[in-house]
């Protein structure tokens, strides 16, 4: 056995405890598993997503790994404990429902844990630190659950949190992944692009959810894939605009909404700088700097003429200021 191999069996110990403290426990059925089920979250969804929870107790996790010979070297290098100055170590997630990440195999190799009580000076969300199982740019929250349909979909929504995976599951949309709140990385471009070459951004209706949504769309097109969004309602989340409407009605909604990043990019702009002649050349050039960023040049040249029709700027104009971004990058 390598260290790698006790980190995984850790892993999945810790998560099948969590799994049973839900199911078995009188905090666990009260307030774990009622918090799901007054989200709207089913059974099914609940063992597909391997969801658990953590009685509020400093080390009720750790004296049971050590009970049947888990070290406590193993259970940090897990960062299930976290180790204290003095030596002193105590769980990492306590009273708070559990959400595990998935490898593409199936391992459990991170958790995120939500918190449940109303307590602003504790953060929404806990989750497990990089380790040697765990490198978190590497890896998309519910990939192992959608790779599947992501393949026969041939493309891949991109929610921002766990529960807007779920909901989505629920709701009979299978590929979706979740950034979990934080900025794309190239090495998830890549995690995705071993499924499909398309890929469609669904965040939050609010202003965090559209520069979140503006954010990710460079750094995908930047790995060569086909982007489109999908902007919810202002106050929605994907998690509770799939509860809206019944599955037929929303597939068909998002199949509408979907905007290819251009006319997505291009509305938002012409939004936000109104008629203001400066604005717009500013919004022009961003609109363009994210063209420049296609890596095939066929591509490019397709959406510098559908900016050209859309704004009504000569193309001449936008091949100009696209062959000056990509002369300055070089
Ligand atoms: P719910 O409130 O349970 O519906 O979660 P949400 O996913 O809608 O939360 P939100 O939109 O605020 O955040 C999106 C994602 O960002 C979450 O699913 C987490 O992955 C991550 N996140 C949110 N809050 C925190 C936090 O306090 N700490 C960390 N590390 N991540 C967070
Ligand atoms: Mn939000
Ligand atoms: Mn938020
Ligand atoms: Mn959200
Ligand atoms: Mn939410």
């Amino acid at each position: 056995y390598t260290e790698r191999d006790s980190l995984y069996g850790l892993m999945n110990y810790a998560k099948d405890q969590f799994k049973d403290l839900l199911f078995n426990t009188d905090d666990g059925r009260g307030i774990g598993l009622s918090y799901f089920r007054e989200r709207g979250f089913n059974d099914r969804t609940i063992e597909k997503f391997e969801l658990g929870y953590t009685l509020d107790q400093w080390d009720y996790l750790s004296k049971k790994a050590l009970g049947i010979g888990y070290t406590s070297d193993l259970l940090a290098k897990a960062g299930l404990i976290v180790v204290r100055d003095d030596g002193r170590s105590y769980d990492r997630f306590r009273g708070r429902v559990i959400f595990p990440v998935h490898n593409l195999s199936g391992k459990v190799i991170a958790f995120g844990a939500r918190i449940l009580t109303k307590d602003k000076d504790q953060p929404k969300y806990i989750n497990s630190p990089e380790t040697d199982i765990y490198h978190k740019s590497h890896v998309l929250y519910g990939m192992y659950q959608a790779k599947n349909a992501i393949r026969r979909e041939d493309f891949c929504y991109i929610v921002e949190g766990y529960t807007d995976v779920m909901s989505m599951h629920q709701a009979g949309i299978d590929n979706v992944v979740a950034s979990s709140g934080t900025a794309f990385t190239e090495e998830q471009v890549k995690l995705i692009r071993r499924f499909s070459e398309n890929v469609t951004v669904m965040f939050d209706g609010d202003a965090a959810g559209i520069k979140a949504a503006l954010r990710g769309i460079d750094l995908v097109l930047k790995g060569g894939l086909n982007v489109r969004v999908v902007l919810l309602p202002d106050g929605d989340d994907p998690d509770s605009f799939s509860r809206k409407m019944p599955e037929t009605e929303l597939k068909q909604y998002l199949k509408e909404h979907a905007k290819d990043f251009i006319s997505f990019k291009i509305d938002l702009l012409a939004q936000e700088s109104g008629h203001d002649p400066i604005r717009r050349a500013e919004a022009i050039r961003e609109i363009v700097t994210s063209i420049s960023l296609i890596p095939d040049p066929i591509k490019r040249s397709v959406y510098i003429q559908e900016t050209s029709t859309l704004l009504k700027i000569q193309e001449a104009v936008l091949q100009t200021e696209l062959n000056k971004i990509t002369l300055t990058e070089r």
